[in-house]
């Protein structure tokens, strides 16, 4: 079979790791490359042939199958409607969109096409929580009362992260957005719905506990239960300092799973001139620390996009977890926790 050929759409950070993940694959051309900036660094560093301005251009292409789009939260939808009513399958990273209107949509537009819409959250992937997967299946720690989860670091990179237009809200969408999906895909499975969340954030710009500048909170924790009864507490926040700390708890009848995503690494280090980089999000990396071994593979991203190209190669649907629809369950979840904290009440619901 002749190998997928790919285009990205962006050139920045998570295009970045999208090219280094399918650069890692023998099944894979990227193809091309488009975004308004960046151009000339990202296809020098990926050796990517073609380059667009305009990503409607790349589109045109009827030689490429598949479609990244690596781009500021308030594109995804523009960019997957465009890419499907050209005919290719897209990868959406997280969160799908900014609205629940919007994802519900791209899930219509991709249906309309037979495109395939795969929404991109790594944690399904991570090599760790994967093992979890297989020892709570042999019955490890028996019935899953209650699963604990969140990713927080010291704010985004991203200017259009900082803005709550372009974003869809602050670090809840952004970040919370990871344990929401992975707690769905764990516990929902496409068949407990979420039925009662509760949330607490910050109220944004100089109602932030750091980040002043930022339109969207800047921390938010929140409550979920399931129709099953088990519950749910979820963080994403911009407040942690030392690193992006992405981690998992799960508690069962029978037992206790304690997953770090991040920080944990075989290597310990100390330097006195300080080292170029250790992990994600950290302000500094003199004396000790402790640098990942392979960052893009602990978080699921290159075994993700390996499994989206089989996909595509097989031409088999996503699971429930990486699919439009639970893509569109997280936004409705982060929705009904915005909503939440701005009444302080209890929403109820049934979101699956
Ligand atoms: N799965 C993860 O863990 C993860 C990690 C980081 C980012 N992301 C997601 O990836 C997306 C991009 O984030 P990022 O960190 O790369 O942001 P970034 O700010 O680093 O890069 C944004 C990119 O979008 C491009 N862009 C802007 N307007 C465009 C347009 N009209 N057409 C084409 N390209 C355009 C810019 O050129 C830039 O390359 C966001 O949705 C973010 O949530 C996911």
């Amino acid at each position: 079979m002749d190998k997928i050929k790919v285009g990205i759409i962006g050139s920045r950070f998570a295009a970045d790791f999208h090219c280094d993940a399918y650069s890692r694959n023998e099944n894979v051309e990227i193809a091309a490359v488009a975004a308004p900036d960046n151009l000339e660094e990202i296809s020098r560093k990926w050796n990517i042939a073609d380059t667009y301005e305009d990503y409607r251009e790349m589109l045109n292409r009827k030689d490429i199958d598949l479609v990244s789009a690596c781009v500021p939260n308030f594109l995804h939808h523009e960019i997957v409607v465009a890419a499907a009513n050209a005919g290719k399958h897209v990868v959406c990273e997280k969160p799908m969109a900014t609205t629940v209107e919007h994802a519900r949509d791209m899930i219509d537009v991709c249906k309309k096409n037979s495109t395939r819409l795969f929404y991109a959250e790594d944690w399904c992937f991570s090599p760790a929580l994967n093992r979890v997967d297989k020892l709570i299946e042999e019955g490890g720690i028996g019935k899953i009362l209650y699963v604990k989860a969140k990713e927080v670091h010291n704010g985004s990179h991203s200017p259009f992260a900082k803005n709550k237009e372009s974003c869809g809200g602050g670090c809840f969408i952004h970040l919370g957005v990871h344990p929401v999906g992975y707690i769905l895909y764990l516990l929902g499975k496409g068949k407990n719905p979420v039925v009662e969340v509760t949330g607490k954030m910050t109220g944004g710009g100089e109602l932030n506990f750091v980040h002043k500048d930022n339109g969207g909170e800047d921390f938010g924790m929140g409550m979920m239960r399931f129709g099953n009864g088990e519950f749910a507490f979820v963080e994403g926040n911009y407040i942690t300092v030392g690193g992006m700390d992405d981690r998992v708890e799960i508690y069962g009848t029978e037992g206790v799973l304690k997953v770090d995503i991040t920080l944990g690494s075989p290597i310990d280090c100390y330097s006195r001139p300080g080292i170029s980089y250790s992990i994600e999000k950290t302000d500094h990396n003199l004396g000790w620390t402790k640098p990942a071994v392979d960052e893009f593979y602990n978080l699921g991203y290159v075994q993700e996009l390996e499994y989206f190209v089989n996909c595509v190669r097989n031409n088999e649907e996503p699971f429930y977890g990486v699919d439009g629809q639970a893509g569109l369950a997280c936004l409705e979840i982060i929705k009904a926790f915005y909503e939440s904290n701005e009444k302080g009440v209890t929403v109820r619901g049934s979101w699956l």
